[in-house]
């Protein structure tokens, strides 16, 4: 059978009703500046959701306030937060869909945090960005119980998955890339194990059948960094360590060097075929994927198992509804009181 992009599909226990992923979108809008989210969160998720995407990813969600990139960021570093989350996630859950949560620390990359916390004192380039501090051996284990306390409370807001984000230049991302971690501790010599301990505590918390999703930055663009062999060696420490599905992104380390961030339809695609490939493992694929004939293409070729799409849902929120009806497979995706329109 011909595999489609509106065809159900389920990883463990978590089944979708298509390919179709809303990729993590900072939103920026917590005017409260406490983590929570509020009415734009609300509506714009389940704007989504009504729109026909299988899997919507609530945004970067961090474990500490000085976790966060700017003070507008959203949070679990609270039981107090708990409520605000459950509350958008079972709207999603009332329009048929499934949620996910990135959950994440900037780690250097705070554009706010006047003491930011990394693997080094290595300072991110350009301003707002500030010199961090190295982590201690010992409060590495505390940013650890972090993690694994925001996935508990992200669990009890009845989320479907966890994502945790090891991308992009972030706190997971600075500890395995050998720009960022210059460290000769254990976490230095073998540049995956922060990553292993945040998979292993939050697996603790999950259920047993819930899948827990890893998004990897596959190669860095900066000059000395690091390629897809060492993200595929990453990624099999991470799936030994737990990890169910990646979702296959690039870059965000720093500027870019003579490696340069590719910039046309499904740039990304080929890394996300790649760990699928080396690593035996389900993939997310990321990047420019807006067309549906492409999106439809990557997953009936084996290229990946399920399409993210980032801006086009901020321009379209029925992107998905739109996309099955371009590809004739719109049956069971348009919601009733649209159908008139179509
Ligand atoms: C406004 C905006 C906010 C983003 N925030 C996040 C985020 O919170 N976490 C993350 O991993 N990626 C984030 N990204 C990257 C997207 O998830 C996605 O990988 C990227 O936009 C490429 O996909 P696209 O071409 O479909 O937009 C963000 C992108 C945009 C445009």
């Amino acid at each position: 059978m011909t595999l489609q992009l509106f065809s159900s599909h389920a990883i463990k226990g978590m089944h979708l009703k298509n390919r179709v992923v809303m990729a993590p979108m900072c939103q920026y809008a917590v005017t409260a500046k406490d983590g929570n989210p509020n009415e734009w969160h609300y509506i714009h998720y389940l704007s989504r959701a009504i729109g026909g995407t299988g899997l919507i990813f609530l945004e970067m969600t961090d474990i500490d306030p000085d976790g966060r990139i700017t003070e507008y960021d959203l949070g679990l570093w609270s039981d107090d937060q708990i409520p605000a989350f459950a509350r958008i996630i079972e709207g999603i859950h009332a329009h048929n869909a499934k949620v996910g949560i990135q959950i994440a620390h900037a780690g250097r990359k705070t554009e706010f945090v006047s003491n930011p916390i990394a693997p080094s004192a290595i300072k991110f380039p350009g301003s707002p960005y500030r010199m961090p501090r190295a982590l201690t051996t010992q409060e590495i284990q505390g940013v650890v119980q972090q993690f694994a306390n925001a996935v508990r409370r992200a669990v009890k807001a009845g989320v479907d998955t966890i994502e945790l984000h090891g991308a992009h230049g972030y706190l997971i991302h600075q500890f395995q890339s050998p720009l960022t971690n210059k460290r000769e501790d254990q976490y230095g010599q073998d540049l995956s194990r922060f990553g292993v301990e945040v998979i292993q505590a939050a697996k603790r918390e999950m259920p047993a059948d819930m899948p827990l999703i890893f998004r990897i930055s596959a190669v860095e663009y900066a000059d000395g960094g690091y390629d897809i062999d060492h993200a595929i060696q990453l990624s099999k420490a991470y799936k030994a360590a737990g990890v169910d599905v990646f979702h296959v992104s690039t870059g965000g380390e720093g500027p870019t060097g003579i490696r340069q961030l590719g910039n046309y339809p499904g740039y990304q695609v080929t890394f996300a075929h790649q760990i699928r490939k080396e690593v035996n493992v389900p993939v997310i694929a990321v990047g420019m994927l807006e067309d549906p004939m492409r999106a439809q293409s990557v997953i009936q070729s084996g290229e990946a198992d399920f399409v993210a799409i980032g801006r086009a849902l901020l321009r379209d929120p029925y992107w998905a509804v739109n996309a099955a009806v371009t590809l004739g497979q719109e049956q069971t995706t348009i919601p009733k009181p649209y159908q008139a329109a179509y």
